[in-house]
This record gives structure tokens, sequence and C-alpha cells, in this order.
């Protein structure tokens, strides 16, 4: 169609209209609106697989912080992920503050009393809880709260585990914080089960999952309506099967729809052309690339789940692999072995 394409099938991006997701976006738009700041909702965590729509949610939550006020830090969790979660505050906060006279500690000399004498000019750093807290500081006269939200969190990164030890004590100190991270569910299990992190155990989690057919077909017609086109009805059904329920499926199948038809209402056989397409994507994008980063281990047990046409039983699985001592051998090699022996960093991407 003539129209610009409303879809947006590529990573990261927030979609025209969530499809399903109201009830978490109203309960943390909630939570960012109450001046109390006491919702537990304030610190989340988003698991879901690949594609399901984590980074697009954090985006969404963030603009809705940014609009009740909050500073928001919005970073990927890495090395060097601190550095940037003050360069970001102080850069959503360049207007409240001003990040070239940062205070230093001259002289600390401690007899009787205690004093402390401040020099305006070098800049004192001091840990990243001692810049935080400055900030902190700098902000209370305007009563703004700090946002951070940090995607693809994964275990053994080290920077993640000091940001989130210090959050904690943000908490305990009552300074206006939130903080909502988002992984893959295998990642997020490692992470929180680590005494170092344990404090994450008691986030609120929120699985992203499958989004009912309800509201994957409410999104695509509202998508569609942003440019004045409609779709005919076995068309929709016909899209709808394709999708699933995967988020990024519905960009997928929406935007190759949009590019096949020639005029609205988009029909069923450009409909048919549009699937054909997105689901060639999905297979040589994510699918491969997920497939890709399964170790032998992960495949051996999905191979042992192919017989049965529902959920398997651990006990069927055990039976196929040679018996329950292999399940076990196999469940402990699963640590997603093409990830090992990497720093904390960015992921293999599909993108
Ligand atoms: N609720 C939704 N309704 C419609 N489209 C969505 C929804 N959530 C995400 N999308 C779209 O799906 C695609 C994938 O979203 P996103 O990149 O946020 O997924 P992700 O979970 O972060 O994936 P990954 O784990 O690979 O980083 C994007 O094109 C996004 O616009
Ligand atoms: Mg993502």
């Amino acid at each position: 169609m003539e129209a610009p394409n409303p879809f947006t099938p590529s990573f990261g991006r927030i979609p025209a209209h969530f499809a399903g997701r109201g009830s978490l976006l109203t309960a943390m738009a909630k939570a960012l609106a109450d001046e109390g700041r006491t919702s537990p909702d304030l610190v989340t965590m988003l698991v879901g697989p690949r594609g399901t729509g984590k980074t697009a949610l954090l985006g969404s939550i963030g603009q809705e912080a940014t609009a009740h006020g909050w500073i928001v830090a919005q970073v990927t969790a890495n090395d060097g992920m601190l550095v940037d979660v003050i360069e970001r505050l102080q850069e959503a906060a360049a207007d409240l503050i001003d990040p070239s006279t940062p205070t230093r500690i001259k002289s600390l000399s401690i007899g009787s009393n205690f004093a402390v004498e401040f020099d305006q000019g070098t800049p004192y750093a001091g840990n990243w809880r001692t810049q935080m807290n400055r900030l902190f500081a700098q902000l209370e006269p305007y009563g703004s709260g700090i946002l951070i939200t940090v995607d693809e969190v994964q275990r053994n990164c080290a920077e993640l585990e000091t940001l989130t030890q210090a959050f904690q004590h943000f908490l305990t100190e009552g300074e206006p914080a939130a903080l909502v991270m988002a992984g893959l569910p295998s990642e997020v299990s490692a992470m929180v089960s680590s005494k170092i992190v344990s404090f994450l155990r008691r986030a609120r989690h929120r699985h992203i999952g499958r989004i009912g057919n309800a509201d994957v077909e409410v999104a695509l017609r509202k998508t569609l309506a942003d440019e004045g086109a409609t779709i005919n009805e076995d068309a929709m059904a016909a899209a709808v099967a394709a999708i699933d329920g995967f988020p990024y499926m519905l960009q997928l199948v929406g935007y190759w729809m949009w590019e096949e038809s020639l005029a609205s209402p988009i029909a069923l056989e450009d409909a048919q052309r549009g699937i054909r397409l997105a689901t060639n994507e999905l297979r040589d994008g994510v699918l491969a690339a997920t497939y890709r980063e399964l170790s032998n281990g992960d495949l051996r047990f999905l191979e042992a789940m192919l017989p049965d046409e529902g959920p398997s039983t651990l006990a069927d699985i055990a039976k196929r692999m040679g018996g329950a001592e292999q399940l076990r051998l196999e469940v402990q090699e699963a640590p997603h072995r093409s990830w090992r022996g990497r720093r904390c960093g960015p992921k293999p991407l599909h993108r």
C-alpha cells in the first residue's frame, strides 16, 4: 500500500499498539504515578523468551516514568553499564542538575569533630553507590525519583550485581528509586538464584508470554486503522492463526501483509502472501538463531520431547533419554554452553 507501513518488525521498537500487556502497563503506570512510591511494582523483573516484547515494554515504561517526572536511565546489562547509568541520568536531569561541578572532598580530618571540606571543580567520583547518592540528593529539591531499566539481564555480570546490591540499600534508605529489569527465562532464573542478588527474588516477576488471539486482532485492527486501512475477515482469521500469539510475528505478518496489498481492505490472497514472507523471516531470523544457541544437552532434551503431541512429562523424557541419571547429567550440562566463558556483555544476537 502507498501509505507508510505502520508495523514495526524490528527488535526493541515500541509498537504502535501493544497487543495485550494492558494489565502490566496499567499497573506500572499506577506505580509510577503514585507519589508515595511504595508500590511493589517499582522493583519488577520482566521474564520472557525472545521476541515477546521485553525491550519494547521497558521503553514504554521508561516513557511513562518520564511523563510522571522520573529521571530515567535505560541500559543493557554489560561491562560499563554502571557508568552508563550515571551518564544517562545526568543527561536526563541536565536541566535540573549541573554535572560539570561535582563536589570533591578536599580533606577529611577526624578529631573531636568531623570536618569535611569541599572543593568545587575537580570531580570526585566515589564509587557507584556514592555517585548515585549524590544524584538522589541533587534531585531531592525537585521531588524527582530515579528509574533504572536494565535489559538483557544475565548471570555472572559483576556490574549488575553491584547495581542490584546498591539498589537494595537505596530502598532501605528510603530513596525514591525504581528498578525494572528484563531477561530471558534461563538467565533470570540463574541470576535470581545466585546468593549475591537474592534481593531480586522478592522483585515482582512478570512473565511475558503468548498473547491471546482477541488481543492480537485488536492490535492488528488499530495499527491498520492508524493509516486508514481495514482487512477482510477471512484475511484477519488467517493472520491471527499465523501469528499464534507471538508479538514479533504480529509485526512481521502485519508488515508483509501491508507490503503485499495494493489497496485497503487487505484481501485473503494478499494476507496469505504476507504470511508466507513473514514465516520465512521468522524462521531465518529468530528460530535459526535460537536453535544455534542451544547446547547439545538442550537439543537431546528437545528431541526427546518430539514424540509428544501435547506437554511432555519429565518421566517420559527421562525414559527416552536413557533413564533418570542421564537426564540429570543433561540438565546439569544445560547452562548455555555457547555463552560459557563470555564476559558480561551482549549475547549473540539474531538481528
Ligand atoms: N505486545 C506487543 N504487541 C505488538 N507488537 C509487539 C508487542 N511487544 C513487542 N512487539 C514487537 O515485537 C518485536 C519484538 O519486541 P522486543 O524487541 O521488545 O522483544 P524482546 O522480548 O526484547 O526480544 P529479545 O529477547 O530478542 O531481546 C518488536 O518488533 C516489537 O515492536
Ligand atoms: Mg530485547
